[in-house]
């Protein structure tokens, strides 16, 4: 018998394979989003925590658009800590719409997904988001980057202590 977590992985290997399964969604993995993560993982890491938050606390939402929104939320596709690459100075106030429109290219996205990828960045961003899935997305973006920020500074003081 599936235990929930179980359960709850396999549903979201159904709603997240068909995005990953993208090849420019896989360009994601080249680039880095925080500390060692990969803008990929960042990406998938945030739909599973939006998806595992709206399940904790019985919130009736679109899972699919939630994570789909949340898989495509970061497609701005470059390395935002390369000037070169990187196409602007106001990367954290202008990638959403980066990201938007790079996935209305390659994407029929619902009106619910295209709101939770431009408002993402509330409230740094100063319009929040529209809908329950666009919060969701909001929130585990911010628990999940900080994770990832700080799991990456202590693993670079407890490596450089190592070396020193
Ligand atoms: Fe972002
Ligand atoms: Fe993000």
């Amino acid at each position: 018998m599936k235990t929930v977590e179980q359960s709850l992985s396999s549903h979201f290997a159904e709603l997240a394979l068909p995005v990953l399964s993208e090849a420019r969604v896989q360009e994601m993995d080249k680039f880095i989003q925080h500390g060692t993560t990969t803008t990929l993982d960042h990406v998938v890491s945030v739909a599973w925590e939006a998806l595992v938050l709206a399940r904790r606390y019985h919130i009736n939402c679109d899972e699919h658009a939630l994570v789909r929104g949340a898989l495509l939320h970061d497609y701005y596709l470059y390395d935002w800590h390369d000037h070169t690459s990187c196409p602007t100075r106001w990367h954290g106030f202008v990638h959403p719409s980066i990201a938007l429109r790079k996935a209305e290219c390659d994407f029929d996205l619902s009106g619910c997904e295209r709101d939770l990828i431009a408002h993402h960045m509330w409230p740094l961003t100063p319009v929040p988001p529209h809908y329950i899935e666009g919060w969701l997305v909001c929130l585990a973006d911010k628990t999940v980057s900080l994770r990832e920020t700080i799991g990456a500074k202590i693993f670079s003081t407890s490596n450089s202590e190592v070396i020193s």
